[in-house]
C-alpha cells in the first residue's frame, strides 16, 4: 500500500503543479555541511574509553564502566551500522579473537592462581604481585613506548581513586575467597554479580527497572543459594570473599560512571592507571595483613614442596591477570555493555568447567545444578535488560 501510495505521489504532484501558478523563486537554506573529521587510526592504545550510560548493567568491573556509546554506535551500544560488509566481518572477527583470548587467558589466570595459593596462602601478596605485574609491564611499555602513553591530569587521578579503592577490594576479596574455596566456587557466586548490581541501583540509587529484571534475579539467587548449600567444601570466608568481591565491583561501576564521564582514555590505559593506583593502595595493607616474616616463610615452604617451578607460578598467576583484564577491557573498547557481560557469563563457565578438570573438584549433581540455574539466571538477566 505504501509502494502504491508513493507511486502515486509523483504524478499527483506533477498535476498540481501544472494546474498552479509558478512558485516565486525562494532561496534554499540547507545546512552548513559538516567539517571533515579525520578519522582515528583503528590503533587499541589509541581508542577513546566512551563511559557507557548504564555501568551497573555490566556483569564484572571497571572495564564495564565504559561511557556512553560512540554517537554513530547503534542503540544497544555496539558497532555503527554503516560499517562496510567486509569491515563488519572483520570486526566480528577481531571480537571472537579477544573473547576467545580473554577467556583462554582467563582460564589460564585461575589455574595458576589456585595452585599458587593451595601452595603459598598468602591472598594479599598474591593479589599485590598481579597489580605489581601489570604495572610494570605498563610502565615498561609506555617508558618504551610499545604503548602510547596516556594523557592524564590530577583530576582523572582523582575521578580514579574511589573505583581503584573499589577495585582493590573486590581484586583482593576474590583472591581471598579463591583461597579458601574452590575456584569453580568462587565463579559460581561471582556469577550473582547482576542480582548485586540490581539491588545497589535499586536501593542505593532509586533506579528502577521492569518487572522481567526483578524476576530474572530469582534464578540467580536461587540458584547461587543451591550451590552454596550444597558445596561440599564451604567455607564462610571463601563464600564472603566472593560476596564482598561483587559488591566492590557494583560500586566501583557506579564510581566510574560518576568521575569518568566525559574523559577518553583508551580501554588498556585505564586498567593500566587503575592498576598502578591501585597497588599503592594495597601495598601498605598487604604488609599489615601478612608481612615479609610470614611471606618469607611461606615462600620457603612452597619451594621446599613445588621446586623451583613455583617461581613460575607465580609470575604466570600475576602476568596472566593482567594480560585477561588487559584484553578485556580491549574488547569492551569493540562492544556493547549487554555484549561484554554474556562475555563475561561465559568466561565463568570456561573456568568453572577447567577448574573441575584440573583441580578434580567434587562436584554433587544437586551443585551442579544450582550453579547452571544460577548462570542460566544471568542470561535472562542479559534479555530482560535488553
Ligand atoms: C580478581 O582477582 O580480581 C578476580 O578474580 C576478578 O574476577 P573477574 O575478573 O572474573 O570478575
Amino acid at each position: 500500500m505504501l509502494a502504491a501510495a508513493a507511486s502515486v505521489k509523483p504524478s499527483a504532484a506533477a498535476a498540481a503543479a501544472a494546474t498552479s501558478k509558478p512558485a516565486a523563486f525562494k532561496p534554499l537554506h540547507l545546512p552548513p555541511l559538516p567539517a571533515a573529521v579525520p578519522r582515528r587510526p583503528l590503533s587499541l592504545a589509541a581508542r577513546p574509553l566512551y563511559r557507557q550510560q548504564d555501568p551497573l548493567f555490566v556483569v564484572s568491573a571497571a572495564r564495564n564502566d565504559r561511557g556512553a556509546a560512540p554517537p554513530s554506535a547503534t542503540a544497544d551500544g555496539s558497532r555503527p551500522v554503516e560499517v562496510a560488509a567486509p569491515a563488519e566481518t572483520a570486526r566480528r572477527a577481531k571480537i571472537g579473537v579477544y573473547f576467545a583470548t580473554w577467556w583462554a587467558l582467563n582460564v589460564i589466570f585461575n589455574i595458576y592462581n589456585k595452585k599458587v595459593l593451595n601452595a603459598f596462602p598468602y591472598p594479599w601478596l598474591t593479589s599485590t604481585l598481579a597489580l605489581a605485574a601489570g604495572s610494570a609491564i605498563m610502565l615498561a611499555s609506555w617508558a618504551t613506548r610499545i604503548a602510547e602513553a596516556p594523557d592524564t591530569d590530577v583530576d582523572f587521578w582523582k575521578s580514579l581513586a574511589p573505583v581503584a579503592i573499589a577495585h582493590t577490594i573486590g581484586h583482593v576479596a576474590a583472591t581471598v575467597s579463591m583461597a579458601k574455596v574452590a575456584v569453580s566456587f568462587t565463579h559460581i557466586i561471582k556469577s550473582s554479580e547482576p542480582a548485586f548490581s540490581v539491588l545497589v541501583s535499586r536501593f542505593f540509587l532509586g533506579e528502577h527497572f521492569p518487572a522481567p529484571v526483578y524476576f530474572s534475579l530469582l534464578p540467580i539467587i536461587g540458584g547461587c543459594a543451591l550451590a552454596a548449600v550444597t558445596e561440599l567444601n564451604f567455607n564462610m570466608i571463601g563464600f564472603m570473599g566472593a560476596m564482598i568481591s561483587n559488591l566492590a565491583f557494583v560500586f566501583r561501576n557506579i564510581f566510574s560512571k560518576k568521575g569518568m564521564k566525559g574523559k577518553s582514555v583508551s580501554g588498556m590505559n585505564y586498567y593500566a592507571c587503575l592498576s598502578i593506583l591501585s597497588l599503592v593502595i594495597l601495598l601498605p595493607f598487604a604488609f599489615a595483613m601478612e608481612g615479609p616474616k610470614v611471606w618469607a616463610a611461606g615462600w620457603q615452604k612452597a619451594v621446599a614442596e613445588i621446586g623451583p617451578n613455583f617461581v613460575w607460578w607465580v609470575a604466570a598467576q600475576s602476568v596472566f591477570y593482567h594480560l585477561y583484564n588487559q584484553v578485556s577491557y580491549m574488547s569492551l573498547d569493540e562492544i556493547s555493555p549487554l555484549t561484554f557481560s554474556v562475555g563475561n557469563t561465559m568466561k565463568r563457565i570456561s573456568v568453572i568447567v577447567a577448574s573441575i578438570i584440573i583441580f578434580h573438584t567434587p562436584v554433587q549433581p544437586i551443585n551442579a545444578l544450582g550453579a547452571a540455574i544460577a548462570i542460566l539466571g544471568t542470561f535472562i538477566y542479559s534479555q530482560a535488560k535488553q
